[in-house]
């Protein structure tokens, strides 16, 4: 029986994250350049963001490019930036049609001026949506972003805003970038690396893990499907016993 047909329809779990991982390695198989990995990357993000607005998942966040990125080789970093702002300007429309709504974590301020306002002006339209969320983290690491938290719940306090003693664990959620959106249900990491790479730490503190060997170009649906699969077939505990939560 494929995957799709094993999914239970009732407990589609309300926030996946993804690392995007093995465009590099991809290409390289193929004997093509790293970028062909990335424009491949970039059809399997338009196939999995329409299985994510089609199973109701409500919130999809994806990785597309980390802080440690921008120490990639120059050419790499402009040929992403240019790919990231073409794939926004042509896959507007399809966002639209599926109800998505795009959205961005990360120091946005860091991105060439081009590409602030193609996110802008797409986040703009897609704006009263009201299906998928679609998260794109860009320029974003879960250290910068605890960092910036930080500071600002410093201030707060200096400024007598807030007590020291009002610094809970919901209060420091709403310090981040996520302050919106439930934590991940579940994270799936393609290509084979058993690694969490600075995203999102915070907010994956409870989170199923997923790994495939699959790299990112040849992810398929089917492939997405399993690991929603695999997910429903956890059980979440969130540090209490099997009997607790029966
Ligand atoms: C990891 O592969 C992938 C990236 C750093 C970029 C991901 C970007 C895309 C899939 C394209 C655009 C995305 C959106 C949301 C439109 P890698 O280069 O690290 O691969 P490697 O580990 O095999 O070298």
């Amino acid at each position: 029986m494929s995957y799709k047909n094993q999914i239970q329809h009732n407990r589609i779990p309300r926030h996946v994250a993804i690392i995007m991982d093995g465009n590099g390695r991809w290409a390289k198989r193929q004997g093509l350049a790293r970028m062909f990995g990335h424009r491949q990357g970039v059809e399997t993000v338009h196939t999995i963001t329409e299985a994510a607005a089609a199973l109701g998942i409500e919130y999809l966040t994806l990785y597309a490019f980390s802080t440690e990125n921008w120490n990639r080789p120059k050419e790499e970093v402009d040929a992403l930036m240019s790919l990231l702002v073409d794939t926004i300007a042509k896959e507007t429309p399809t966002l639209m049609k599926n109800n998505v709504r795009l959205s961005t974590i990360g120091d946005l301020s860091r991105l060439p001026a081009a590409a602030q306002q193609k996110f802008r002006a797409c986040m703009e339209e897609t704006n009263s949506n009201t299906g998928l969320n679609l998260v794109i983290a860009l320029s974003y690491s879960a250290r910068w972003e605890i960092i910036q938290a930080t500071k600002n719940i410093a201030l707060a306090v200096q400024q007598g805003a807030m007590l020291v003693e009002d610094i809970n664990e919901e209060l420091i959620s709403s310090y981040m970038t996520t302050a919106q959106m439930p934590d991940p249900d579940l994270l799936i990491r393609t290509s084979g690396e058993l690694r969490i790479s600075n995203f999102l730490l915070w907010q994956l503190a409870y989170s199923e893990l997923y790994f495939t060997d699959c790299l990112w170009p040849e992810f398929t649906e089917e492939e997405f499907y399993h690991a929603i699969v695999d997910y429903q077939h956890r059980e979440r505990r969130f540090g209490k016993t099997s009997e607790q939560i029966r």
